[in-house]
């Protein structure tokens, strides 16, 4: 399906807005995952993928789940949702996905035999994701924090290390699948609704997600009738935003 046919990419971030009210019309659900998939080619911390997304279709789990968003207009009317899920706690299996994924690449061999240039694209997966994302109960990060502020005097540093700062990294990549998904529905002429004000705790029980992921957003879906928004979309001047250096 090439979904771009009917908007460019600024056609579409105009035509984004939060819709509120739906139409009772359904989406083609085929539609809505091929959305979901190009949400998966957003840019991502190093190629971590730290997400994972749950299409809510049924009509029992759309109940739940708006439940669980307080009922808010747009969960109650959503046609469908989608639960934007951050996974840090998968970062063993992602780094080592993409180690493998780099050693087919380079030709599945003895490690010696790569280039210099390979055993680092496959040591950064190794040796180096361990390391960020590795942590005990926030222990580690703080040591890592303090060797970053220390290191830091000399050179610049990343100072990015503590446990916080690595589930802002996550939230980051999984926000911009968010927008990545949001733009795609708005280029077929689809509508969406970004929800954080909901139950994470109750809504991570009723997907049976561990301890350790987090819910980014809910994203309710439809397609739009004139008053499912609200008001004209306001920003504040670009120039309080826009700082030319
Ligand atoms: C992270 C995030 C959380 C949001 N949470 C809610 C929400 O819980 N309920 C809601 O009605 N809108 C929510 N919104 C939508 C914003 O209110 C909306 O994006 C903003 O007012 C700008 O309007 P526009 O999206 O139409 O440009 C959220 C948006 C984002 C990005």
């Amino acid at each position: 399906m090439d979904i771009n046919t009917e908007k460019t990419a600024s056609e579409a971030i105009r035509y984004r807005r939060s819709v509120r009210i739906f139409k009772e019309e359904s989406l083609d659900t085929e539609k809505v995952k091929e959305c979901i998939r190009l949400a998966t080619l957003a840019p991502n911390s190093s190629n971590m993928q730290l997400w994972e997304f749950y299409h809510i279709v049924s009509n029992d789990m759309l109940r739940q789940v708006s439940a669980l968003c307080m009922d808010q207009n747009a969960s109650k009317n959503a046609r469908e949702m989608v639960v934007f899920v951050v996974r840090k706690d998968l970062w063993k299996k992602r780094a080592k996905a993409n180690a493998e994924n780099r050693k087919r690449l380079f030709g599945n061999k003895d490690f010696k035999e790569y280039t210099k240039r390979e055993k680092s694209g496959i040591n950064y997966f190794t040796k180096v994701m361990p390391v960020l994302y590795m942590d005990f109960f926030g222990i580690l990060g703080c040591v890592k924090w303090i060797v970053a502020q220390v290191a830091g005097i000399f050179r610049p540093m990343y100072r990015q290390v503590t446990q916080s700062d690595m589930r802002i990294v996550a939230h980051k990549s999984t926000a911009l699948a968010c927008e990545n998904f949001m733009i795609s529905m708005a280029a077929i002429g689809y509508d969406t609704c970004p929800m954080e004000g909901l139950d994470s705790l109750r809504l991570k029980r009723l997907l049976k997600l561990p301890y350790g992921a987090e819910i980014s957003m809910v994203i309710a879906c439809g397609i739009r009738v004139p008053e499912g928004i609200y008001w004209p979309q306001y920003r504040v001047p670009f120039e309080e935003v826009y700082h030319a250096k």
